[in-house]
């Protein structure tokens, strides 16, 4: 351990490494040496609260002893002056707390089980890269699907200078299970897995039985004595369209499975409520011989990733949030939402049925939740239909590993026969058919 390490970092280290969990032996050099400065400007400032003269952090008051502020900026400010204010770098507590008992609600299977409080990030984003910066050093592999989201490359390998090393993600229609395996199995005792369902760009989530063998893989390489560091990117979650196919996170799996394995749950508001630019999301960690004070102390180290980063995550959309989520409309809402999704992703799949001359223009790709499908151009290159399509079928749609990425997210329900009629004529029309 370094020489120089805060004794606050050594103080949360101490905890890490006393307790059953593999999770210290799991942290980055940056991960072991981060803390979260509780006695500094933001610590003396929390224990000053509530003082008759407040002369500690930088804000600023006015003489009525509100939020000093400027007219112009409250006419878009519904929140009122609260909202200047800056939130905790953990996020508000009363946010974390809701989104913790939120999770559990969404995942039934967490109930009793024990994991961290969330701590706020800036978004989903924002939540990959404090989770890199808690368990990768520089040359560290990250195993992940080959069909990824591209941004991973720059959070991960730009960042962090970790190596993205990717495994076969489908195989006979199914998600590739022992292809993961079989990189979790290869030589080396520290493996980051980085797993994001409902998947970016492919719009898969495995099914029960293929969680479970993922489940039970994981198990067994912990077992023979790997150390697992599985990061969960959960940012489409609870968008799944159809049954058989598991509806939980795989964070409910892996939280109480084994000492050797610690999960770390990234999720956040972004996608599954429809905020794309408010900017906040979640880390939160579970394994299996994490005592409390150990996963105090990952929640330290996180806030602490938070704090040297982007200090702390809006306070406006956070109190925006709350708000949403203890709304007696939300989950009215939220059901409205999906059911709009699920009859895109429902319409996908009757179009599929009623055209399969479709299937000499291209293959559909495993598809079964999220915003995206995926298909794969017959006898002529991704690329070359997508210029294509944006050249002369006014249809603007992205590539990504040789296959061309449609966020029915975004089509209307209306517009998605075009939509893949319009492929289907670019791909003849290229082929000279
Ligand atoms: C799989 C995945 N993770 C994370 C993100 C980033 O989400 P955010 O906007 O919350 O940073 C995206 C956004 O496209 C995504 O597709």
């Amino acid at each position: 351990m370094s020489q120089n390490l805060h004794p606050l970092a050594a103080a949360l280290d101490e905890t890490l490494e006393a307790c059953p969990s593999a999770a210290f032996s799991l942290l980055s050099r940056k991960g072991r040496a981060i803390y979260f400065p509780s006695k500094g400007i933001l610590g003396q400032s929390a224990q000053a609260k509530g003082s008759a003269l407040n002369a500690t952090i930088g804000t600023a008051f006015e003489e009525d002893g509100t939020p000093m502020r400027l007219p112009s900026v409250m006419e878009d400010m519904p929140l009122g002056p609260k909202a200047l204010l800056y939130a905790p770098s953990w996020g508000r507590p009363e946010l974390r707390k809701r989104w913790q008992e939120m999770e559990v609600e969404k995942n039934p299977s967490l109930r009793g089980k024990s994991f961290s409080l969330p701590v706020a990030t800036c978004a989903l984003t924002h939540g990959v890269s404090v989770a890199g910066h808690l368990f990768l050093d520089e040359g560290d592999q990250v195993i992940l699907p080959d069909l990824y989201w591209d941004n991973y490359e720059l959070v991960l390998g730009h960042a962090y200078g970790a190596e993205l090393v990717t495994f076969n993600t489908f195989k006979d229609g199914g998600y590739d299970v022992d292809a993961l395996l079989e990189k979790v199995n290869a030589p080396g005792e520290k493996k980051v897995i980085l797993l994001n369902f409902p998947n970016n760009p492919t719009g898969y989530t495995p099914t029960v039985a293929e969680a479970e063998a993922i489940q039970k893989g994981l198990l067994k390489a912990a077992q023979s004595g790997k150390k697992i560091a599985v990061l969960i990117d959960d940012a489409y979650f609870g968008l799944v369209y159809r049954e058989g196919v598991e509806k939980e996170s795989l964070f409910a799996r892996l939280v109480d499975l084994h000492e050797n394995v610690l999960a770390v749950k990234l999720d956040g508001a972004t996608k599954e409520d429809y905020v794309w630019g408010l900017r906040v999301g979640f880390v939160a960690f579970g394994g299996k011989g994490l005592t409390p004070e150990a996963l105090k102390a990952l929640e330290a180290k996180a806030a602490g990733v938070v704090r040297c980063t982007i200090s702390n995550a809006s306070n406006p959309a956070q109190l925006n949030l709350l708000k949403a989520f203890t709304s007696p409309t939300y989950a009215a809402e939220k059901a409205e939402k999906y059911a709009t999704l699920r009859a895109r992703h429902d319409k996908i799949v009757s179009i599929f049925a009623a055209h399969p001359e479709y299937r000499e223009s291209f293959e559909p790709m495993p598809f079964n939740s999220g915003y995206f499908m995926c298909v794969k151009p017959v006898g002529v290159e991704a690329e070359a239909v997508r210029q294509e399509l944006n050249a002369n079928f006014s249809t603007g749609t992205i590539v990504l590993s040789g296959l061309i990425r449609l966020a029915f997210s975004a089509v209307r329900l209306e517009d998605l026969e075009k939509l893949f009629a319009n492929i289907d004529a670019a791909v003849r029309k290229l082929r000279g058919a």
